[in-house]
């Protein structure tokens, strides 16, 4: 199993991104960078010139506090404060206020700078303050102390690339938040939206930073995942593969098993063996997955389980269910000019003269 992340891809996603949106980039890493490691993810993002970081929890930035206070990046928790967090000191860390229940005295009493942004929750219906009248009262309260400086505001938004008319009502409920007070920085856009258009200055993207998540975008996915075959057998009409006899042979055909299951990536259908499509069949196991094919395949060149070349394919994948599952799998991190080959892999089939591979086209 090689899993390889193409770091150039990432890079190319972020100056997409910036060159479309012309807006700044707020990274959201929550979950260890969607499982793909945090850290690296840092360096490349300081790199870019990305100098916004946002995490889910304050447990998620101490495990990179180290690395984000040297390279002196910003900081946004988007949970709400707790004594654990106010106690702590950076001066570019930013916090989350929810709802009127995150004004404890220990918030409101607080002896150094800290720097708020509201969250207002138009039509996500998950978490932040629901009305303008609650936004009024926690911004009446936290200008009282002059160590609270309230730098923001966000929105989430509910819709998929291709939904548009309730993104309209939040963008406009969002509006009506945003002219309550002289925010600095205003966030809603994320992944889907980011070709939307949007009252705010900032985006807050997560998922399009590995190029996936937005069809409307040039992306490149920066995700190749190889495997190889652990066991091939020939089948009979009727014959049944795996627990629960789940998959039953259509026909004459031959079973081949990947060592990957369920523990080791979530939400995938099919693999390339050879560029051909393959089915997964039947119930995946917790290490192993069934492919069938009618045909023998005499020799595997290749089997990728996910990359570059097929991504149109994938649309229909859950990037985010596929990208965090991967969380536990052994990552190469390259940064390479061939598309969809690995520079190892690559040296190895250049040999082959049957392997011909594509240069990328950009
Ligand atoms: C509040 C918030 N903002 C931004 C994001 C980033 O979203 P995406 O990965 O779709 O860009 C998320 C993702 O879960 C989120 O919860």
């Amino acid at each position: 199993m090689s899993l390889f992340i193409d770091l150039s891809s990432i890079r190319k996603n972020i100056k997409e991104i910036k060159k479309v949106a012309k807006k700044d980039v707020m990274a959201v890493i929550k979950d260890n960078a969607y499982g793909l490691g945090s850290k690296k993810i840092i360096h490349l993002l300081k790199d870019e010139n990305i100098n916004w970081i946002v995490y889910n929890t304050y447990k998620e930035y101490l495990i990179d506090k180290v690395l984000i206070n040297e390279l002196k990046m910003n900081v946004l928790i988007l949970e709400s404060p707790s004594t654990l967090s106010l106690n702590d000191y950076y001066e570019r860390l930013h916090y989350s206020i929810n709802s009127v229940n995150d004004l404890t005295d220990e918030l409101l009493k607080v002896n150094h700078q800290i720097f708020i942004h509201l969250q207002v929750d138009t039509g996500m219906n998950r978490i932040g303050i629901r009305t303008i009248d609650e936004l009024k009262r926690i911004i009446i309260k936290l200008i009282t102390n002059e160590n609270i400086k309230i730098e923001g505001i966000y929105t989430h938004y509910a819709s998929n690339v291709d939904e548009i008319n309730y993104y309209v009502l939040q963008e406009k409920a969002f509006t009506t938040f945003v002219k309550i007070y002289p925010f600095h920085t205003v966030h809603s856009q994320a992944t889907s939206s980011i070709l939307k258009e949007s009252i705010s200055n900032t985006l807050r993207v997560g998922l399009g930073l590995y190029g996936y998540g937005n069809k409307a975008l040039k992306q490149y996915p920066a995700l190749s995942l190889y495997t190889k075959i652990v066991n091939s057998f020939k089948v009979k009409k009727g014959d049944v593969v795996g627990y629960n006899q789940a998959f039953t042979a259509p026909s004459a055909g031959y079973i081949y098993v990947i060592p990957l299951g369920y523990n080791d990536i979530v939400g995938i259908d099919h693999v390339l063996v050879n560029d051909k499509r393959l089915q997964i069949v039947g119930m995946r196991c917790m290490n192993h997955s069934f492919l069938f094919s009618a045909d023998k395949i005499d020799k595997i060149k290749s089997l990728k389980v996910l990359s570059k070349s097929d991504i149109i394919e994938k649309e229909h994948y859950n990037w985010y269910h596929i990208l965090t599952s991967l969380k536990n799998m052994p990552k190469n991190y390259i940064e390479r000019t061939y598309y969809d080959i690995p520079s190892t892999i690559k040296k190895r089939i250049s040999k082959n003269k049957e392997y011909r591979f594509r240069r990328r086209s950009d």
